[in-house]
């Protein structure tokens, strides 16, 4: 049995009426997210920190199958992850990390290109998610679109630097008709799918693939879409769209990757949630 703190039932209170509002302004629920509250967190003793970045993860790599809420899909019973076993019974990921890392596919659930660090995340804010529909009193839902576009607006063009790379009457124009307000908010979150899904290995690298330049010790360079990179070798597919690997030792020969995406990843680690909702309201207008 898990420890529950007698002090949290005046702020489950509380909570229990915000409950009943919220529901009842999303109606359908399909676009509330359910988020823990720090009280929640607490009650179901897993570290807060983990709790917040697999909650980010989540909505970013799960969420479209599995539900903001990972309560799944309207006729799709399969994808519940709430009351699995999977996430009732799992310690420390011990169980959860199997099927995440190596997926169903052939029940159409993609193997993930998450770390095992980011999948024990993951697990613990399923975990909480678990814990929480068990516990409804210490839950708030959050839509997704509970933000103030006014204020995503202001952090596109201001402190998110978003219009140095986007336009909204440009790449992003009617963005907000293109995807549910879920799936927007994976795109910005994880675009291109994540740190894997980049498009296929051509020689003409998409706008969000990683591209690397070899310089040989000849002097020679050779650049192209990343394949793949250790310490003891990169490998990448030339103008003409040839494979070519090449074996590193030390600086030789030269290497630097450039990755479109680095910018969104920073930007991960610097919105907070209130910049998260108001960035997804924001762009759900772009229609
Ligand atoms: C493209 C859709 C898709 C995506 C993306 C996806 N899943 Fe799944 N997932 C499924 C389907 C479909 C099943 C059910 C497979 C089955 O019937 O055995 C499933 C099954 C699972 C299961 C096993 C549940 C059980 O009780 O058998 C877990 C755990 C899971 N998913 C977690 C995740 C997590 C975490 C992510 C994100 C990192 C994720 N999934 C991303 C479609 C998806
Ligand atoms: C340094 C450049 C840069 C910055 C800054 C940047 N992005 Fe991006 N963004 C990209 C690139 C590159 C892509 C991949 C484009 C593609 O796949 O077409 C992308 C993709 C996206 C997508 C997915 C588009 C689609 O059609 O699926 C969204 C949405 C998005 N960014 C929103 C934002 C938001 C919101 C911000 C600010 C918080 C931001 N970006 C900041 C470069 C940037």
């Amino acid at each position: 049995m898990r420890y529950v703190n007698p002090a949290l039932l005046g702020a489950a209170f509380i909570a229990a009426i915000s409950v009943s509002t919220a529901a009842a302004q999303t109606g359908s629920g399909e676009k509330a997210t359910i988020s823990a509250t720090p009280a929640a967190v607490t009650a179901s003793r897993e570290d807060a920190a983990a709790v917040a970045r697999g909650g980010t993860l989540f909505a970013a790599n799960c969420a479209k199958c599995h539900g903001a809420t990972a309560k799944g899909m309207t006729g799709k019973d399969n994808t519940d992850l709430v009351r699995s076993l999977y996430v009732l019974d799992d310690e420390k990921g011990i169980l959860l990390t199997p099927p995440i890392r190596d997926g169903r596919p052939d029940k159409g659930m993609p193997k993930s290109t998450l770390t095992d660090a980011e999948i024990l995340d993951v697990a613990a804010w399923l975990r909480v998610q678990s814990y929480g529909a068990g516990h409804r009193t210490t839950y708030t839902f959050l839509d997704v679109l509970t933000g103030d576009p006014k204020k995503g607006e202001a952090y596109f063009n201001g402190a998110g630097k978003c219009n140095t790379c986007h336009s909204v009457t440009g790449d992003l124009k009617g963005i907000g008709s293109r995807y549910s307000p879920q799936q927007l908010q994976g795109r910005w979150l994880a675009p291109g799918g994540g740190r894997g899904g980049r498009g296929a290995a051509t020689g003409t690298p998409s706008r969000s693939q990683r591209t690397v330049t070899v310089t040989l010790p000849s002097g020679e360079t050779v650049s192209g879409p990343l394949d793949r990179i250790d310490d003891f070798s990169v490998t990448l597919h030339d103008a003409s769209g040839a494979f070519r690997s090449f074996t590193r030792n030390g600086d030789v020969p030269k290497v630097v990757v450039n990755d479109p995406m680095k910018a969104h990843s920073d930007l991960l680690r610097t919105y907070t949630d209130a910049d998260m909702h108001n960035m997804t309201a924001y762009l759900v207008t772009l229609k």
